[in-house]
């Protein structure tokens, strides 16, 4: 099944046919004044915490309802439709419809019975209100005169949970006035007032561009018994001019337009968490309807195209160019800017970012935006406490250098987290590598910057502690103990038992940090010391971890082996196959074999199973995803970050057509005309699919905010497209299927504009012979700075 089609032009996703499996959503705004809407109008509206902030109602799980209603009613025969096709759901073969999803912005186009409608739904940049405009346009040849019902369900107090269930008490607290073309509502009406007899609880909903002719302030007047699908209000015509005291309130705006053939109206319905003063002055900016959103509008696009032009490539395969030009990149910063925020899955309750999360979300946008990365990478590195673990949960008001800890029962109960993780520090390496190598600046690693808890140090120092945090917590081997989680939160290793996902990491991280450091007598000491630990991991790893055909997973608590080929459950692991080529601890003979047992073992059509057999019966204590269903998540299930791993590690062996092969398995886009396979939206990454044993292999679930954005990016960037920054310039490496002529990539790198041509006439998988900038040959290594001028052309012979 197809319900619609990629417009890369626009950078839009077109829904054809709004009957998606599950509700297709966007993202607008920021969590400053946060917005999720889908092809239904539906989704809700929040000021800084989904959860604490919500003014839009959402019921969770329930389908896809309420939303952000407009009705039109024709008034000649009381006919009425919606310019989303729910909620009234009129048929489709007379009803047109198509939801344009663009970057931070929706419009909803719809056609029937010769009025045409528009509505656009988005959020100013740097604003804190939401807009709907509604073009509505007559393409008949006789007058018609419409009635326009714009409708949004206030949430009766801000925490969400309060306002569903504490019924008893929310629904006695709050207010709705009328005010000439807004509702008003209020909360806690007597209590906390400034001057203005406000106390910043208030909301309101309002009109620009024509009259309000009836309202009502209160939900059971608009809606009757009928519900969304046949309100009261669309029945009768008008509104009941009622306000809200006691039970639900809304915002319900009611205005008349009459349109004589050919012609066309706009108004504007705006929104927001505002006192009636403010209220006031953006509904005055607004009476010029059209012109004030043309700009807004222009501005948010020149906003997000601009960044996504970073980098901007045209290979043969329109699936790839989709996702790394436009929306894998764009959830890349929705990742990155939202974190875990907020979505139809995430109701908002987690009030931080997740230490591991971010650090890996920040990789995704590095080479679009390596400046919005440094800022948030100074803010990770100030979340991390002096001994060098990162907090496992980063308070989004966080204060570095006065933070309480997991150390600390202040923590515990505000956060949950009584434990560090093994990984969380250890992301940093890649991540401030990444930076570094992308811009350039060395600068920045003698930057200060403050722990969480007390004291500071250069970036370097934040480095060094991390190791040694590690180097403090070795298990029964003397290998990095797994502690409560490492990258899987499901796997409980223990102080004792051993990860080799953070071996890796950790010999990674002894390596970057090498390389990092500058060749000064006062680093001299430190850096052999680097490279003898590395040569003790290794050498232990190769020891404890390697076993004929793959890495194994860990050990336990006990001292058991998890992930050998003799177990009879969970004998085959992904991450650490694909994070022994990542971090160059495999040799060329493990990585060949390891990989191909990827391939052979854990490989389905719809993506690489975490790990298999799935636990039924034996697992041990600290396996917790024995809780989840066979094939589901951290229990084999293709858990969709990890496949962004296994696309670099195949395509660092220059093995393009494997690495290949995975991007396109879970490729989101790939499956647009399959879409009732993954049912969730086509245009972004989901956290898992479900695994070959399941009744749906390849369903998959838990849409946008996931790691696989930023994995995926890139296992593309820097794996399939080759393009690898070090701190001495850029190094261009492809690894493509055979097949492909070559590619050109447009990639903006350190101020910059270069235009890459890899011409792979020759038909390899990988590697380079020649490289040529503006035709003259030059080294095939590193691209310095001095090598490179703005608007070269730069030619890779592959
Ligand atoms: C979820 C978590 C992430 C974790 C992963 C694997 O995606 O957000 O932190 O690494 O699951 O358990």
């Amino acid at each position: 099944m197809q319900y619609g089609y990629f417009d890369n032009d626009r950078r839009e996703y077109v829904i054809t046919d709004p009957r998606t499996p599950m509700p297709w959503a966007n993202y607008l705004g920021s969590p400053a004044y946060g917005a999720i809407v889908t092809q239904n109008a539906g989704g809700y509206s929040f000021v800084q915490s989904g959860a604490a902030g919500r003014i839009l109602r959402y019921t969770f799980n329930q389908f896809d309802e309420p939303g952000r209603y407009i009705y039109l009613r024709d008034e000649a025969d009381g006919d009425f439709w919606s310019a989303s096709w729910r909620p009234v759901e009129k048929p489709l073969d007379q009803y047109r419809t198509v939801t344009r999803h663009g970057t931070a912005y929706t419009q909803i186009e719809s056609g029937y019975r010769g009025i045409e409608s528009r509505a656009l739904y988005y959020v100013p940049l740097d604003a804190t209100h939401e807009v709907w405009r509604l073009e509505i346009k007559n393409t008949g040849d006789t007058k018609r005169r419409i009635g326009v019902f714009g409708y949004a369900e206030f949430t009766t107090e801000s925490f969400y949970t309060q306002d569903l269930v504490n019924m008893q008490y929310t629904q006695f607290i709050t207010v709705t006035e009328f005010h000439r073309d807004h509702i008003l509502q209020r909360i806690n009406q007597f209590c906390d007032l400034n001057a203005d007899g406000e106390n910043g609880r208030e909301r309101f909903f309002g009109l620009a561009g024509a009259p309000v002719c009836s309202y009502t302030g209160r939900r059971e007047r608009f809606l009757g018994v009928h519900r969304f699908h046949e309100p009261q209000a669309l029945l009768n015509g008008k509104l009941d001019d009622t306000v809200n005291f006691n039970g639900n309130p809304c915002g319900a705006l009611h205005t008349v337009i009459d349109l004589a053939p050919g012609e066309s109206k706009t108004v504007v319905f705006l929104l927001g968490q505002k006192g009636e003063k403010e209220a006031r002055a953006l509904l005055d900016r607004y009476q010029d309807a059209g012109k004030t959103v043309d700009q807004e509008w222009r501005a948010l696009i020149a906003y997000w195209h601009g960044k996504l032009n970073n980098l901007f490539v045209q290979t043969p395969d329109e699936d790839l160019n989709t996702m790394v030009n436009t929306w894998n990149a764009f959830q890349c910063y929705i990742t990155f800017i939202w974190s875990r925020a907020a979505s139809l899955i995430y109701a908002g309750e987690r009030n931080g970012y997740g230490y591991r999360d971010t650090v890996q979300d920040i990789q995704g946008i590095i080479h679009l935006d390596p400046e919005m990365a440094k800022e948030r990478i100074r803010f990770m590195l100030s979340a991390q406490v002096h001994h060098g673990a990162g907090l496992p949960l980063v308070k989004f008001n966080h204060r570095p250098g006065h933070e309480d800890t997991p150390e600390q029962d202040s923590y515990v109960k505000s956060t949950g987290h009584p434990h560090y993780r093994a990984d969380d520090a250890m992301w940093l390496f890649p991540t401030v590598y990444k930076y570094v190598a992308e811009t350039g600046d060395r600068d920045f690693l003698s930057e200060v910057i403050p722990f969480a808890d007390c004291d500071e140090g250069t970036v370097i120092e934040h480095l060094r502690r991390a190791i040694d945090f590690t180097m403090h917590h070795l298990g029964a081997h003397g290998m990095p103990a797994g502690l409560h989680a490492d990258w899987n939160d499901c796997l409980q290793l223990g102080a004792q038992g051993e990860s080799s996902f953070v071996a890796f990491q950790f010999y990674l991280a002894l390596k970057k940090l090498d390389e990092l450091l500058p060749d000064q007598p006062e680093y001299r000491e430190y850096k052999s010391w680097l490279n003898e630990t590395a040569k003790d991991m290794l050498e232990k790893i190769n020891r404890y971890f390697w076993e004929e055909d793959r890495f194994l997973r860990g050990y336990t608590q006990e001292g058991a082996i998890i992930g050998s080929k003799r177990d009879s459950e969970a004998a085959m692991w992904l991450n650490p196959q694909s994070w022994g080529v990542i971090s160059g601890a495999a040799t060329r003979e493990q990585a060949e074999k390891s990989m191909e047992s990827v391939h052979s073992l854990l490989n389905t059509p719809n993506g690489i199973e975490l790990m298999a057999p799935c636990y039924k019966r034996h697992y041990f204590n600290g396996a917790a995803m024995k809780l989840f269903n066979p094939n589901t998540k951290e229990n084999g299930g293709i858990f969709c970050q990890t496949q962004g791993w296994a696309i670099l590690a195949e395509a660092l062996l220059g093995h393009g057509g494997r690495a290949f092969e995975y991007f396109k398995e879970s490729c989101p886009s790939a499956y647009n005309d399959r879409a009732e396979i993954r049912e969730v939206e086509p245009y972004v990454h989901s956290q898992f699919i479900e695994g070959h044993e399941t009744p749906q292999p390849g369903r998959a679930h838990v849409h946008w905010l996931t790691g696989t954005a930023s994995t995926v990016m890139v296992g593309m960037v820097e794996g399939i497209l080759g393009l690898r920054p070090t701190p001495d310039g850029l190094c261009i490496s492809p690894a493509i299927p055979a097949a492909w002529d070559g590619f050109t990539m447009e990639k903006t790198f350190r101020g910059k504009r270069l235009h890459i041509t890899v011409d792979n006439s020759a038909h390899h998988e990988g590697g380079v012979r020649k490289l040529l900038v503006n035709g003259r040959a030059v080294d095939a290594g590193v691209l310095t700075d001095d090598k490179i001028v703005d608007g070269d052309e730069i030619t890779v012979v592959m």
